[in-house]
């Protein structure tokens, strides 16, 4: 097999490429800090992926571009092959990235004022995508037993449909807390959305990151009426890691919403696909499979890695179950040192996570958020990290 352990255990250097993850974190917290923050995988892509893009670069003009039969294809065979989900080439189109559709869906069908649905600890951009365009939050934050597992509250949802919520924005599986909802858990909430008339904005793009063959349930085959008010979110960007790239798509059953949305983003200019974002998406959904793959398993075992660290170094630490992402999110409450003391620590002690308040600044106080997409030493050497600075 091309892509195993070996495979994924390759280190490479990232420096000077103008990398969120490590240039711009070196340039804020000094260098040989051990980057387990932003949602970006250390791994290299698959080769399939960069021999297609090397081969339209290597056709010197790069002008207009548009999404070919071809392309539209390939992503919707993945869609089907992956994840059991059944769409045709009008009930898609492309967005520069997932947040660009949170922000847009929010711009079409809500107005200032309106409520919009989230569940903390959640994703940041949700609350930013609502608060930068002056529409309410309306936190519906999710229930969490004393493994870390998180459930949904649907009471507080309904309660919040009742007060007037337009909108909801699901986290589908869900980042950090690493939950991949089951059918019954999407049923139960696509039933109360439903009967309030509450449009939904899933925000999928974590879906390929499940441990279990066919265990990611698609909104879309939960609600998949031709009227139901549902758009779902995803790019091949996280999976592949091509988030540079800047290519995502929205999907709709329910056509209306997808020519909403278009016409929002075409009153700003965003009208067409990336060259070599198109490109990439396509050898990706064609030949990534394999890589996917191996990459899940090696990322499962990371898990583990921390899980055994974590109960060695930091015992009263609670590592949620990863069910889905590969985002590791650790309760450190018990120790009782809040997000703005860790942090500084951390930075001492040569770690970045994501801090928990960025998630929520209640729900996500005492946390942090682990990115196991890295070679396994590092996670290794990120939970020393972690315990030194846990224990000063
Ligand atoms: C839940 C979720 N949505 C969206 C994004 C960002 O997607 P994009 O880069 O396509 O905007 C991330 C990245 O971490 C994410 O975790």
């Amino acid at each position: 097999m091309k892509y195993d352990k070996a495979f994924f255990d390759q280190s490479f250097d990232r420096h000077n490429t103008a990398c969120v993850k490590w240039d711009a974190m070196e340039a804020q917290y000094g260098a040989g800090i051990n980057p387990m923050w932003v949602a970006d995988m250390d791994f290299v892509c698959p080769d399939e992926i960069t021999e297609a893009m090397v081969k339209r670069a290597a056709h010197p003009a790069y002008g207009y571009t548009f999404q070919t039969e071809k392309a539209t294809q390939a992503m919707l065979d993945f869609m089907k092959r992956r994840h059991h989900v059944e769409l045709t080439s009008d009930e898609q189109i492309l967005l520069p990235c997932v947040v660009t559709g949170l922000r847009a869906a929010t711009l079409s069908f809500t107005s200032p004022g309106d409520g919009i649905i989230i569940q903390p600890p959640v994703y940041g951009p949700f609350y930013f995508s609502i608060k930068d365009n002056e529409r309410k939050i309306m936190e519906c934050p999710l229930n969490c037993d004393e493994n870390g597992r998180y459930t949904m509250n649907l009471e507080s949802i309904e309660e919040a449909c009742k007060n007037g919520a337009k909108m909801m924005m699901l986290c589908n599986p869900h980042n950090p807390v690493g939950r991949c909802w089951t059918r019954e858990e999407l049923e139960a909430l696509w039933a109360v959305l439903k009967r309030y008339d509450v449009l939904l904005v899933s925000d999928e793009i974590h879906e390929d990151f499940v441990f279990e063959k066919g265990a990611f349930n698609a909104m879309l085959n939960v609600a998949n009426g031709k009227d139901d008010k549902v758009i779902a979110l995803t790019s091949a960007s996280k999976t592949f890691n091509l988030a540079g790239l800047q290519q995502a798509v929205a999907f709709a059953r329910n056509t209306e919403l997808l020519k909403t949305m278009s016409d929002t983003m075409h009153a700003v200019g965003v009208v067409q696909g990336n060259i070599f974002g198109l490109i990439a998406a396509e050898a990706a959904y064609t030949y990534g499979d394999e890589w996917l793959d191996g990459m899940l398993s090696y990322i499962r075992e990371g898990e583990q890695i921390l899980r055994r660290e974590l109960a060695e170094r930091l015992p009263e630490a609670i590592l949620s179950p990863l069910e889905a992402t590969y985002l590791a999110w650790v309760d450190l409450k018990a120790y009782g040192i809040t997000v703005e003391e860790l942090k500084e620590r951390c930075h001492k002690a040569g770690v970045e996570f994501t801090f928990g308040t960025f998630f929520g600044e209640v729900l996500g106080e005492y946390h942090v958020r682990i990115n196991l997409a890295c070679q396994h030493d590092r996670v290794v050497k990120a939970a020393e990290s972690l315990e030194k600075a846990v224990k000063g």
